[in-house]
């Protein structure tokens, strides 16, 4: 698909087989009429005012019009956002001075959106399919030279849903470029498969935070994340990824796949199988990177490269015993390695920006509930997480980890 119609496809589809239940929200019980709050935060970041409109003006006055129009398109504030569903209006606000507006919508399934925006008088729009119960963060750029049709553009877009349980059937997110999908399990597993479940999950990059464990697969159940342009990062108070019974469980990202888990990193049992493929692999626990009992299986043979992150365990022992080095292991030679890898080091800070501070500032430090951090040097996050409270936790990165989010955090 080309850049023609950015329309943005975000399905879910739950195919409810006869009597099976199927709940793609955050568990609660599905009675009757089941309508979830949607929200959708926009900011629009970019507008470029009409052109063609000084071809088709032969007064004065008009072209006053314009200028005054073009100052008021550059202030991004003042444009009215409907959403419309099948015709009708939904709700409506106006973007403030920074070009944010919200859209609050009932939906009791994914739904086609047509958000419309009537920037002076011009009307664009731009269609999405909107899933119940989640929240849809974007950043717009309009157009409005480009052909009709293409003048909305989506520069960003990031979802954040809740917990995903899924007990038969099949549970598909499929998304587009450019987009984040965040599931936030409230401490909850972030995604729970039991029975002969299928989940399938398609986005750039997955955030699952929050999470008791990161994925649970029980019974027949299987799960597969897969990122065909970015990374999946996993934060786990438990385990990470978690099969048992006869249950599988795939992740497969072309970046990094990022786990960090209070339990066991990969925890397998019964003859449930867990397979990862990725150019890196970190996992960070605090109990064993892997953990197979039973007939269970964890390949790992797809990470170009594991890299077993030790926890930043909240270190007490006062009394450094002068531990008694193990005798200098003479350090295998290299094997003469056949293939000079030509792969160039893995971009690690985003993995380290999307784990550690994208929830406070946002995709690719565009900004969340907290500022802008674009181009902020190495120094300036040390100072921030020695001298701010909300990121005093943060003490445990090392230089070279706090240079690399500098380095992905460079204009
Ligand atoms: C729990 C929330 C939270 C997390 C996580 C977090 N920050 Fe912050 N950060 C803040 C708050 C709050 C401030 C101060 C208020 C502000 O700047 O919006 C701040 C400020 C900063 C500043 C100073 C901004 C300025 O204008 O000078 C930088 C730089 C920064 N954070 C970088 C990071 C980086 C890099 C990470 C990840 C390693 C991170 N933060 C993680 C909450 C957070």
């Amino acid at each position: 698909m080309t850049k023609a119609r950015r329309i943005l496809f975000i399905t879910v589809l739950c195919l409810i087989a006869g009597a099976f239940h199927i709940s793609c929200d955050g568990g609660g019980d599905s009675s009757g009429q089941n309508t979830q709050t949607t929200t959708i935060n926009g900011t629009v970041t970019n507008i470029i005012a009409s052109a063609q409109k000084e071809e088709r003006s032969f007064k004065f006055t008009k072209i006053l019009d314009i200028i005054t129009f073009i100052k008021e398109a550059k202030a991004q504030g003042g444009v009215l956002v409907t959403a419309i569903i099948d015709g009708i209006t939904v709700d409506s606000d106006v973007t403030d001075p920074e070009g944010d507006f919200t859209l609050t919508l009932e939906l009791d399934s994914a739904t086609n959106v047509l958000i419309l925006f009537d920037v002076n008088g011009e009307d664009v729009s731009i269609e999405l399919v909107v899933e119940e119960g989640s929240i849809l963060n974007i950043n717009i750029s309009i157009d409005l030279n480009a052909p009709p049709g293409d003048e909305v553009e989506i520069v960003e877009m990031e979802e954040v849903r809740g917990p995903i349980r899924c007990e038969n059937g099949t549970v598909n997110i499929i998304k587009n470029e450019n987009e984040t999908l965040v599931i936030d399990g409230g401490g909850e597993d972030c995604i729970k498969a039991e029975g002969n479940c299928t989940v399938f999950i398609d986005p750039e990059d997955v955030l699952l935070t929050n999470c008791e464990s990161c994925v649970k697969a029980e019974g027949t159940s299987m799960v597969t994340i897969v990122s065909p342009n970015g990374d999946i990062v996993c934060e786990a108070s438990e385990d990470g990824y978690k099969a048992e019974g006869d249950a599988e469980i795939v992740i497969d990202a072309v970046g990094v796949i990022d786990i960090s888990a209070g339990d066991n990193g990969l925890k397998a049992e019964g003859n449930s199988i867990i397979s990862l493929g990725a150019d890196t692999c970190i996992i960070n626990s605090l109990e064993s990177s892997i953990d197979v009992s039973g007939n269970a299986t964890i390949d790992t043979s797809g990470c170009g490269e594991i890299v077993e992150a030790p926890s930043p365990s909240p270190s007490p022992s006062p009394n450094p015993s002068p531990s008694p080095s193990p005798s200098p292991s003479p350090s295998p030679s290299p094997s003469p390695s056949p293939s000079p890898s030509p792969s160039p080091p893995p971009p690690l800070g985003v993995a380290l920006y999307i784990s550690n501070c994208q929830s406070c500032h946002g995709v690719d430090g565009m900004g969340g509930p907290f500022s802008n951090v674009v181009g902020k040097s190495a120094g300036a996050i040390s100072t921030a997480i020695m001298e701010i409270p909300a990121m005093s936790s943060l003490s445990f990165l090392s230089a070279a980890e706090i240079n690399a989010i500098a380095v992905f955090l460079a204009p």
